[in-house]
């Protein structure tokens, strides 16, 4: 059976109303040649979020870039899974570079988070990576496996990993074929021995665009990428899909 691959729009902390409408409605028009072997995701900013529950399609799937790892109490700023849920999301990302730097996010929160948006039934969208002096030292692979040791739970159902070099967020510099490759057995092979009764897709994330896209999936084990800049644009994101 071919696998299915995930196209993931993270559109961070962009797009108006407008823009944001006009977008999805143009993607729910696509064709899609590949039907349902593609799985295409728009994460916009929480604010968005209830306006485009509206307009989906059966094409596109809504995820939320966060959520908090408690249904509901005294986080003031946060946003409960339950509205999330409400408003039709069936993605969450959890432990983005972004959240962990800005946000001081640890591990063991991520992992809560984790449990709880899983639990709630939808799919978990864990990022690691490291930083650049990191894997210069070549300390990255011990980052990634104590990122994974400590954010999955062990009884998950299902999860979706992106590996994120946080070098490569918005740089325009990716990593090599191998440089990929290496980080993807590391989280295959984890998930196999430790995790395996989780399902899981692993994707990439990090400079992806309609050039490098094709590329970046012949990868072995690779279902995808998650999309930053290149996917605010509609003529890119079109060409990458
Ligand atoms: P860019 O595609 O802009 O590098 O962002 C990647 C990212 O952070 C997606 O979550």
């Amino acid at each position: 059976m071919k696998k299915k691959t995930f196209i993931i729009a993270n559109w961070k902390m962009n797009l108006s109303l407008s823009d944001s409408s006009n977008f999805l409605k143009k993607i729910c028009k696509f064709k899609m040649p590949l039907g349902n072997l593609f799985e295409i995701v728009i994460c916009p900013q929480f604010l968005l979020i209830p306006n485009l529950s509206k307009l989906l399609g059966s094409i596109v799937k809504l995820g939320a870039q966060d959520c908090h790892y408690a249904t509901s109490g005294a986080f003031t700023g946060d946003s409960s899974i339950k509205l999330l849920k409400y408003f039709k999301c069936k993605y969450v990302i959890a432990g983005h570079s972004e959240r962990r730097i800005l946000h001081k996010e640890s591990n063991i929160e991520i992992k809560k988070k984790v449990t709880l948006i899983s639990s709630e039934g939808l799919t978990p969208i864990l990022c690691v990576g490291e930083l650049l002096n990191e894997r210069k030292k070549k300390l990255h692979k011990q980052k990634i496996i104590s990122q994974l040791q400590e954010s999955i739970p062990t009884n998950l159902k299902n999860i979706i990993i992106a590996y994120e070099p946080i070098w490569s967020i918005g740089t325009g510099t990716i990593p090599s074929v191998y440089e990929i490759t290496e980080v993807t057995e590391i989280i295959f092979n984890f998930l196999r021995k430790y995790r395996n009764h989780t399902k899981f897709h692993i994707i990439y994330g990090g400079s992806v665009d309609s050039k490098n896209f094709k590329l970046i999936l012949e990868i072995k084990n690779m279902s995808g990428a998650l999309i930053g800049g290149a996917s605010l644009h509609i003529k890119e994101f079109k060409k990458i899909i």
